[in-house]
């Protein structure tokens, strides 16, 4: 020590000294604070880096060829427990409706982290992380705040998948409805054709069969006086006395098939709309309705004893057919008497202007046999019937609703077995229809 420094300068030097001392404290201080915030940041960023490589998996995922949506959203499944935090204590379920996919091993527990699945508006799932063990409190539970953006983000991938999925099946759909129109077109051309070649030879039974009955009719006086003449004698091969009271129910059978044929074939014309009509009238809802009914009556009266009609006034009229509206009316009004079981279950008709105001509502509603609802959507299927033992053609409903959907209107049902069957007419009000409709029968 340098023997000429006062005391003052050695005071002076142990505060420098001390001064030093406390620097180097705080510079200890500091960097232990570095440290530790460098160790949080890599942490952060190891983190990070797993959630990237779970979204860049799932993405990868997507792109793989000729992989199905449920083996995509398995797949989704099992990326996500290496992304959480705790990867040996994470398992994660995607529930899709009825589909289902899981971690293996999977266990339900508290430390729940979800996110809903929403696929065009209504909620179609949920995406669930769950942890096997109690962990130290984070962000949301035990999870991290990112672990929430990170379920979010990864539903909101499923959501597209889900979305994309769901427009391929319309998509599908649709070419099936396509498919089958083109089908039933083809048919119609068919069936037209057909209906033509049928008519003519029916045309012949249901003209000569008459003139048969009568011509037998006149022969009958001699045929009786051969028989008392000469005793019984054979006509093929059966007894005279036997076969002359079979041959006129012979005959009025032949003609009853002859105009059941003309039936269908005029339904069958019906179906393929081979008939070009004029569909340009103001029509009068009530007034088809009326009309039906006066035809319809006697069918009406023998089903139920509990029939009523309620007619709204102040219809606004629909461009259509006449015609064509009242066989609609009458298809369906046979239906619901068809449907009948006992005269005590009822029959109601109404007519009515929707609130909307953009079309005019005929309901018939029955309390019959009603429809399963695995028949439901077959029953406007051209020969769909349930009648056929009884004569139904199954032609009613697709002649209907092809004359219905011509009118740019629908027809919905409303069944529930055993209570009834609710059917809904609906026809679009005509331009300038708030005109009242004039009466264009
Ligand atoms: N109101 C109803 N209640 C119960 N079942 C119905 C009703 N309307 C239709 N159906 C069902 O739909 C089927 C098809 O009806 P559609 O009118 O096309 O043919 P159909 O009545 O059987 O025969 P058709 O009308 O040619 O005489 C019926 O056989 C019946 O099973
Ligand atoms: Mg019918």
């Amino acid at each position: 020590m340098d023997a000429h420094k006062t005391k003052q300068q050695l005071i002076e030097e142990l505060g420098s000294l001390r001064r030093r001392v406390a620097e180097l404290e705080a510079a200890e201080v500091r960097h232990d604070e570095l440290e530790h915030e460098l160790r949080r940041l890599s942490w952060d960023l190891a983190e990070r880096v797993k959630e990237m490589n779970c979204l860049y998996a799932i993405s990868k995922l997507r792109d793989r060829h000729g992989i199905s949506v449920d083996e995509v959203l398995q797949g989704i499944v099992e990326l996500i427990p290496s992304a959480w935090q705790y990867p040996e204590s994470t398992c994660a379920r995607l529930r899709v409706g009825a589909r289902e996919f899981k971690t293996a091993p999977f266990q339900e527990t508290t430390w729940r982290l979800a996110s809903d699945i929403v696929v065009n508006g209504s909620q179609s799932g949920t995406l669930e992380v769950f942890y096997t063990a109690e962990r130290p409190p984070m962000g949301e539970g035990p999870f991290l705040r990112e672990e929430r953006n990170l379920i979010e983000a990864i539903a909101e991938r499923v959501r597209r998948i889900l979305g994309y999925e769901q427009a391929e099946k319309q998509a599908r759909e649709r070419e099936q409805q396509m498919i089958q129109l083109d089908r039933l077109a083809a048919l119609g051309t068919m069936v037209s054709g057909v209906a033509h070649e049928i008519n003519n030879p029916n045309n012949f039974i249901m003209l000569n069969t008459p003139v048969l009955l009568e011509a037998y009719d006149s022969i009958l006086p001699v045929l009786e006086e051969y028989h008392r003449d000469n005793g019984e004698f054979l006509v093929g091969g059966i007894p005279y006395s036997e076969m002359k009271e079979s041959i006129p129910v012979l005959f009025s059978g032949i003609l009853e098939g002859a105009k059941r044929i003309r039936t269908i074939v005029e339904s069958l014309k019906g179906f393929a709309r081979a008939e070009a009509c004029d569909l340009s009238q103001l029509v009068d809802v009530n007034e088809v309705v009326r009309s039906a009914l006066v035809l319809v009556n006697n069918q009406i009266k023998k089903s139920t004893s509990r029939f009523s009609v309620e007619l709204a006034e102040g219809l606004p009229a629909v461009r259509g057919n006449s015609q064509r509206l009242e066989q609609v009316v009458i298809n369906l009004i046979q239906n619901a008497c068809e449907a009948l079981t006992d005269r005590r279950q009822g029959l109601a008709i109404a007519t009515a202007h929707d609130p909307a105001g953009r079309d005019v509502v005929v309901t018939i509603h029955d309390e019959g046999v009603g429809i399963p609802p695995d028949r439901l959507p077959r029953i406007m299927d051209p020969f769909y019937t349930t009648k056929r033992p009884s004569g139904g053609t199954g032609l009613g409903l697709s002649v209907s609703a092809s004359i219905v959907k011509d009118h740019g209107g629908s027809l919905g049902f409303v069944s529930a077995p055993g209570d009834g069957t609710t059917v809904t007419l609906r026809l679009p009000v005509a331009d300038g229809g708030g005109v009242r409709a004039q009466a264009v029968r």
